[in-house]
């Protein structure tokens, strides 16, 4: 059976976009939040396969989207590195903080996949249920991203203590990369031989760099990462997600051997048209608040984002995750309005 979201990631224009959400499981969905109180903790509920098959396959019953993301969360590698990690309800991840280069002693140099083996776990179970024609998509978080919850020990809104470390230990950052590109490569691998069928690598805060750390500490771990994929896996799916590096995406492209790349809102559509498109297919771009805010403005949005890019490879995706107070009636409306436009 074809499935239209691999058929794009192979360069192949579909007549309606194939469309998934980036956090398309999650706290907007209430048989999400009911199973979350069983569950426990969040990482818990990561390592359950179970539960993790289940929360994955919800927002396939409910929207009928076109690919499912395996539930996990980037921040099962530092756990896998031996880094102490938990999700404070209502507060986010909390991590041991990395304050200097003694800290990566504390480290492992390669993940425990014996740790990462309910994941893998996870995959052969949404294998065995997933409708016909509905792609399985894996993922890991790029390691600059990472490298910026294991060095804050949290979230941050500017990420200035990676970004400092970085610029103070230079060496012992470019360590802390490369021990992270060779968890993430082998974790992608992992989860191509347990059934994954694309993957994408999150670079969430890939944009608030300068150019030449952008270069450094984006471009050149997220190459790596994609050759050592294809040296084991060929014909391995990959979409990029630099997200919010608009004025370094061709450069992106130029340097990384994606299958696909993501978005985000703030990217002009005439812009990724022109001068994106031509290059790889294209994943995004829809602003999540607009998705929240529903009506006639979420209506423009999507006619403006299916105007710009249906003439090429496309996948409709959001610009970023969907937001906990998101409506579902706006996510029908969205798949409605996608999947009944007509495309020519
Ligand atoms: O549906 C999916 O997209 C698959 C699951 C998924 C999660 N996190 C589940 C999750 C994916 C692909 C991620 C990726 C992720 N995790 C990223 C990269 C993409 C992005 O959103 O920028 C990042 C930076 C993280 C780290 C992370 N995980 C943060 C900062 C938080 C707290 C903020 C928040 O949204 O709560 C999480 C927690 C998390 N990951 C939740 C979910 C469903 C919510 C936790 C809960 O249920 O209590």
């Amino acid at each position: 059976m074809h499935k239209p979201l691999l058929d794009v990631l192979t360069g192949h224009r579909q007549k309606v976009p194939p469309i998934w959400l980036m956090r398309q499981a999650g706290r907007y969905l209430p048989e999400y939040r009911e199973l979350r109180r069983r569950a426990g903790n969040f990482l818990e509920l990561c390592f359950n396969p179970e539960l993790a098959a289940e929360v994955t396959l919800q927002p396939i019953r409910r929207f009928g989207f076109d690919a499912a993301i395996l539930f996990s969360d980037i921040l099962v590698i530092p756990h896998a590195l031996g880094q102490r990690v938990s999700f404070e309800e209502g507060e986010g991840p909390r991590l041991d903080a990395m304050k200097d280069p003694a800290a990566l002693d504390r480290l492992r140099r390669d993940v425990d996949q014996q740790c990462l083996a309910p994941i893998y776990d996870t995959i052969v179970r949404v294998r065995n249920k997933l409708p016909a024609g509905v792609a399985l998509i894996g993922f890991c978080g790029a390691p600059w991203t990472v490298a910026t919850y294991m060095i804050a020990g949290a979230g941050t809104t500017d990420q200035a203590p990676a970004r400092l470390f970085a610029y103070r230990f230079p060496e012992a950052f470019a360590g802390l990369i490369d021990i992270l590109v060779e968890a993430s490569a082998s974790y992608l691998i992992r989860q191509f031989a347990a059934g994954v069928e694309a993957v994408q690598i999150f670079d969430t805060w890939a944009g608030i760099l300068p150019a030449g750390e952008f270069e450094r500490w984006c471009v050149k771990p997220c190459a790596r990462i994609v050759e050592r994929v294809r040296k084991e896996i060929p014909d391995a799916k990959i979409i990029g997600f630099p997200r919010g590096a608009v004025s370094g995406l061709r450069h992106f492209l130029d340097q990384v051997a994606v299958d696909a790349v993501g978005v985000d809102w703030t990217a002009e559509l005439g812009f990724v048209r022109d001068q994106i498109q031509p290059l790889r297919p294209i994943q995004g771009n829809l602003d999540p608040l607009a998705l929240m805010a529903g009506g006639s403005a979420l209506a423009r949005s999507i006619d403006a984002i299916l105007a710009a890019f249906s003439s090429g490879p496309f996948i409709f995706n959001l610009g970023h995750g969907v937001l906990p107070d998101t409506p579902i009636a706006h996510v029908e409306q969205l798949v409605a309005r996608v999947r009944g436009a007509a495309h020519g």
